[in-house]
C-alpha cells in the first residue's frame, strides 16, 4: 500500500464524522477564524490609526492607498467566498497561481489526490492546511499586504498578557544562568550530584516549554489576561500539579540521551509564537549554558500559519519587544532588570551564531512529516546533523503521526514511521498538549480511563504526552 496524503497508515482522521473534532473544527471553529481575519483586514485598511494599519493617511488617500484599499477588499472578497464553500461543503478548488515557492507542490498534491473532494470529505489535515494556504494566498497575490500578518495583533496582544509569567520565567531562567557559570567554575563539585541537579532543571524546563503549548490562539480566542495567567503553567507547585496531566512521560528517556550530550547541535521545531517560544527559548537558552548544546536550531513556519505559529517575524519580534519600557503594559519593565539580562544574553546567542533561525516551506506544505524524507529532502539533510531534535506542539504532532487513526496504545516509534525507521534519522523528542483526536503510546487501560473522567480530555488542551523515539544513530 502507498502512503500518500489521501491513503494514511491508518484511516484519516475526517471532518464527514459528525462526532470528531474535525467536525467541530471545520463546522464552528474554522468560520469565526476566518471571520476574524476579514476583521483585521478590514480595521487595518478603515481605520487608521488601528493597531497593524497599513493606511497612512487620514485625509484625500492617494492612488498608492486607493489601491491598498481595492486589494483589501478583495482579499475580503475570497475569504468570504472561502467561508461560504467551507459552511456548504463545496468542493475543494485548485489555488490560484501566486508568487510562493510551494505553489507547484499545493497544485501538484491537489491535482494528484484532492481535485474530487469537498472541506468534509477529505483528510482534515489537509483541509487544514490548504485552508492556511489558501489565506495565505489571498495576500500573497496582491502588491500591498504581501508582508502582512493578519494574526499579528492577536499573537502580540496575547503575548503582552502574558507579563507575569513571562517576568516569572526570567528570573529563574537567570538564576539558573548563574549556577551553571557557578558550576563550570568550581572543580570539587560531586559529577553525580550536579548530574542529578540538572536532570531536575531540565525536567522544569521542558515542562515549561511544553504547557507554553496550551495558549494556542486557534483553540483560544479573545482571551483576558486573566484567562492567560490561568493558562501559563510555571513555577514549580504548577509544574508539580500539571505533570499528573502528562499522559505518557518519557521526560528521562530524553534526559538519558541529551546527558551524554556535549556542545552538541540540538534543533527545535517550533509551534506557537509569544508565550509558548519565550519558554522554547528559555529551554534553548539552559541547554547552551548547561553545554550540552553549543547551537540550537529554531524552525519557524515561513508564513502565517494556524494563527499563533512562530514567523521569522515573530521572532526577531520578540527578541526585541521585551525589552521595549511597556511592551507588556505593565511599567515595572523599567525597574525590573531581569528581562533585560536575559534579552541580552538572547541576543548576544544570535550575534555569535549559537541560535540560529530558519524556516523551511516544508512546514508549511500538505505533507506529513512520514514525506519529510523525500518531499522536503534539503531539510531532511540538514536535521540529520543534529543531535537531537524537538517537535513543539499539537499540529507538528498530528504531522509526526499523520493524523489518523491509530490504536492509541500504538508505540510512538512506531506511529512515526520513516522517521524512526529510517537509518540516520536523529533522536526526537515531541512535546505536546492534546487538542486533537489523535494520540499514540498510552498504556494499556489508560484511553478508557481517561474516557470515564473527562469527555473532552483529547482535545481540551489540559492533557498532555511527552515522547521519545531514539533515531538510530
Ligand atoms: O485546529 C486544529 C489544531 O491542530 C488543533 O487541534 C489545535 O488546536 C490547533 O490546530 C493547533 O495547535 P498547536 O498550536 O498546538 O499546533
Ligand atoms: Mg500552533
Amino acid at each position: 500500500m502507498i502512503i500518500s496524503p489521501i491513503n494514511p497508515p491508518r484511516p484519516p482522521l475526517i471532518a464527514s464524522e459528525k462526532s470528531s473534532f474535525a467536525y467541530k473544527t471545520t463546522r464552528s471553529r474554522w468560520p469565526v477564524i476566518i471571520t476574524k481575519t476579514i476583521d483585521d483586514v478590514y480595521r487595518a485598511y478603515n481605520i487608521p490609526g488601528f493597531s497593524g494599519s497599513i493606511f497612512k493617511s487620514e485625509d484625500s488617500p492617494n492612488e498608492t492607498e486607493q489601491r491598498k484599499k481595492t486589494e483589501a477588499k478583495e482579499i475580503i472578497e475570497e475569504l468570504s467566498a472561502m467561508k461560504y464553500a467551507i459552511e456548504r461543503d463545496k468542493p475543494l478548488v485548485p489555488l490560484i497561481p501566486d508568487q510562493l515557492s510551494d505553489f507547484d507542490t499545493w497544485e501538484d498534491v491537489y491535482q494528484k489526490y484532492f481535485a474530487e473532494k469537498t472541506w468534509f470529505s477529505a483528510p482534515w489535515l489537509f483541509t487544514e492546511c490548504y485552508l492556511y494556504r489558501r489565506l495565505n494566498s489571498a495576500f500573497a497575490r496582491t502588491t500591498h499586504w504581501r508582508e502582512y500578518d493578519p494574526f499579528k495583533r492577536e499573537k502580540e496582544d496575547t503575548f503582552r498578557k502574558s507579563y507575569t509569567a513571562v517576568n516569572e520565567l526570567a528570573i529563574r531562567i537567570n538564576e539558573l544562568v548563574e549556577i551553571e557559570i557557578e558550576s563550570n567554575k568550581s572543580e570539587d563539585l560531586n559529577k553525580q550530584d550536579e548530574e542529578e541537579r540538572r536532570r531536575f532543571v531540565f525536567s522544569e524546563l521542558c515542562q515549561v516549554s511544553l504547557w507554553g503549548n496550551s495558549t494556542d490562539l486557534s483553540l483560544l480566542t479573545d482571551l483576558t489576561s486573566e484567562a492567560v495567567k490561568k493558562l501559563q503553567t510555571t513555577g514549580k507547585g504548577a509544574l508539580k500539579e500539571a505533570e499528573k496531566n502528562i499522559l505518557v512521560n518519557e521526560i528521562d528517556k530524553i534526559w538519558e540521551k541529551l546527558k551524554g550530550l556535549k556542545g552538541a547541535r540540538i534543533d527545535i521545531v517550533l509551534d506557537n509564537a509569544g508565550f509558548e517560544l519565550f519558554g522554547d527559548m528559555i529551554l534553548a537558552e539552559w541547554l547552551i549554558q548547561a553545554g550540552y548544546a553549543s547551537e540550537v536550531y529554531f524552525h519557524a513556519k515561513p508564513i502565517p500559519w494556524f494563527v499563533s505559529d512562530a514567523t521569522p517575524k515573530d521572532f526577531h519580534s520578540l527578541l526585541s519587544s521585551i525589552t521595549e519600557p511597556n511592551f507588556f503594559n505593565s511599567n515595572k519593565i523599567v525597574e525590573e532588570p531581569n528581562i533585560e539580562k536575559l534579552s541580552s544574553r538572547w541576543n548576544e546567542y544570535m550575534k555569535n551564531h549559537q541560535w540560529h533561525l530558519k524556516f523551511d516551506y516544508f512546514w508549511v506544505s500538505p505533507y506529513a512529516y512520514w514525506h519529510l524524507h523525500e518531499k522536503g529532502r534539503e531539510l531532511f539533510t540538514d536535521l540529520c546533523k543534529s543531535s537531537l531534535i524537538f517537535f513543539k506542539g499539537d499540529l507538528n504532532y498530528r504531522k509526526l503521526v499523520y493524523d489518523c487513526k491509530w490504536e492509541f496504545t500504538t508505540p510512538f516509534t512506531e506511529a512515526i514511521g520513516p522517521l524512526n525507521s529510517q537509518r540516520v534519522v536523529p533522536p526526537i523528542a515531541a512535546l505536546r498538549t492534546c487538542k486533537a483526536d489523535v494520540i499514540v503510546g498510552l498504556a494499556e487501560g489508560m484511553e478508557e480511563k481517561m474516557k470515564a473522567k473527562e469527555d473532552d480530555w483529547l482535545v481540551s488542551g489540559k492533557f498532555a504526552v511527552v515522547q521519545y523515539s531514539p533515531g538510530e544513530k
